[in-house]
């Protein structure tokens, strides 16, 4: 196969191949089931390095147009559903290769037992008249756990650093034009960025425009920002119980008062949302529809419809977080901003879940007359956002190299959630009862009224073990006994952790 590249175009070498490959199978020249040259040929062939064609053929893969099959190379997959299964077991068995030196059997589907999701918590609604910032301790800790191998750290809020064998290659070509550091960055955000987010946007339901979008230093500065903007202290805050404790934190130094509402296994209690509209009039309600954190509870539509009716009833702001989406293995509802026409709700998105934590790189979708004074705000707090960091996610999501990472962390957060799971019931005594989240990072763990988390999370730490605590997520600390552990670790560690969790909880159990 002889392919005509461009080597003086803006556009990547693999890019080229990778347009020419698709304009073959569109035309027919490349039929089903045919295979693509071998990497070696047709990096001879073309002249290139045989990296640039492995790419070309990783991002083919991920648009779901060829697959691998091990030691017999690429072929072009049928144009029908059944393409995307072979595909996607092609991608799992290059992904089960690079994870193969973990050299740790992970359990099939088969041998999982069955497994209990129960979250029926009795949890009042909680109204603080102090707060207890947690967060800064929390994250504190998180950091020191980070510099001890020998610590299991299932508290961290963050996916295990998997498969970035990509970042070198992406990270030097979004780094090709110097002059980026040179200019001055737009407050909103670069806007091919904005544009590129806001097609992302596209595909879950969401009809916004690059100006509606503002690009911040990871969510947790667009919570911040928001909450500057439009908390006062004078006007309440209804917040799910439990809920990210990030939030809480910037509520809670702020002064600003809050009322925490429980959760339910279908969401926020909607019955005592309404009631509290009414006696307490808030002005912003912040909400955590898909994969929350920490229950890992996805609302449905007519959840997220009825929320957004009670909030435009009682002219009441929502803030919806939606930083887990992306690692859903299931196909979610459309955020509750897909439903808004009177600019009521406010959306927050994140790669930190999905690239990195450490590039910060979040967003504020706003629509309606607040944006421009929002963004006034963001550029009198720090002009705008690294614009290193915003290349590097741009590349990731025009490369494909984006899409080719999620189908990679759904694949392995999947296996890892099972392989929990599958410990957990093996090791936690009957009295233990947890949620079976369809995608994120997290499991909520409920213990009974008898057991004291602190207690649990002291002799865990003792032996290295270290637990999100459930008191951080509620408003006050005052929920039921529960925590939060991070499945995404690797499988051996989650062994290790997980039985001595199990023999710490079978002794306080007696
Ligand atoms: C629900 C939720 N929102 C926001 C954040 C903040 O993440 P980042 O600032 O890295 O985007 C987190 C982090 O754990 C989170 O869980």
């Amino acid at each position: 196969m002889k392919i005509p590249l461009d080597r003086q175009a803006k556009q990547p070498i693999y890019l080229q191949i990778r347009d020419r490959i698709h304009h073959l199978i569109h035309t027919g020249h490349l039929p089903p089931n045919s295979q693509l040259p071998s990497i070696r040929a047709l990096a001879q062939t073309t002249q290139v390095n045989k990296l640039t064609v492995i790419e070309a053929y990783s991002v083919l893969e991920a648009d779901g147009l060829v697959h691998a099959k091990q030691g017999a190379g690429y072929f072009i997959n049928a144009p029908s559903s059944t393409a995307d299964l072979t595909a996607d077991s092609a991608a799992d068995s290059t992904a089960n290769a690079k994870s193969s030196h973990n050299a740790h059997p992970l359990p099939s589907a088969q041998s999982l037992p069955p497994v209990r999701s129960t979250f029926n918590p009795t949890q009042q609604v909680i109204l603080p008249t102090g707060g207890i910032q947690s967060f800064p301790d929390i994250y504190r800790a998180t950091i020191a756990a980070h510099n001890r191998p020998d610590v299991v750290d299932f508290g961290i809020g963050f996916p295990q650093p998997l498969d970035v064998d990509d970042f070198q290659r992406v990270a030097r070509r979004a780094m090709k034009d110097s002059g980026i550091f040179f200019r001055p960055g737009d407050p909103k955000g670069d806007i091919e960025l904005r544009r590129q987010i806001s097609q992302l946007l596209m595909q879950q339901g969401l009809d916004l425009s690059p100006d509606n979008l503002i690009v911040t230093s990871g969510s947790m500065q667009a919570l911040a920002l928001l909450a500057d903007h439009f908390i006062t202290a004078d006007g309440y805050t209804i917040v799910e119980a439990p809920t990210y404790h990030g939030f809480l934190s910037i509520l809670q130094q702020r002064d600003a008062p809050m009322i925490g509402i429980p959760m339910t296994p279908k969401g926020m209690n909607l019955t005592l949302l309404e009631q509290y509209l009414e006696s307490h009039r808030p002005k912003l309600i912040y909400t955590i529809s898909t994969l929350h954190n920490p229950t890992g509870i996805t609302t449905g539509v007519g959840h997220r419809r009825k929320l957004l009716s009670l909030a435009q009833q009682y002219d009441c702001l929502i803030v919806e977080d939606n930083a887990y989406e992306p690692l859903s293995f299931e196909t979610t509802p459309p955020p509750i901003k897909a439903f808004d026409t009177t600019d009521q709700v406010i959306y927050v998105g994140t790669f930190s879940k999905t690239l990195m934590p450490g590039l910060r790189v979040g967003y504020i979708a706003i629509t309606g007359e607040q944006n421009t004074a929002l963004t006034e705000r963001k550029l009198l707090h720090d002009f705008h956002i690294s614009n290193a960091s915003q290349a590097i996610v741009k590349e990731y999501l025009a490369s494909g190299h984006y899409r080719r990472r999620l189908k990679r962390l759904h694949k392995t957060h999947r296996e890892r959630r099972d392989h929990m799971l599958m410990l957990i019931a093996r090791y936690f005594p009957p009295a233990v009862t947890w949620t079976v989240p369809e995608g994120g990072t997290f499991l909520w763990i409920q213990l009974p009224d008898t057991l004291s988390v602190a207690e649990v999370g002291a002799a865990a730490a003792a032996q290295k073990v270290l637990l999100g605590s459930g008191a951080a997520f509620f408003p006050s600390q005052q929920g039921y006994p529960a925590f939060r552990l991070n499945f995404s670790l690797p499988p051996q560690e989650t062994e290790r952790g997980i039985k001595i969790l199990g023999s710490i909880l079978h002794r306080m159990s007696k």
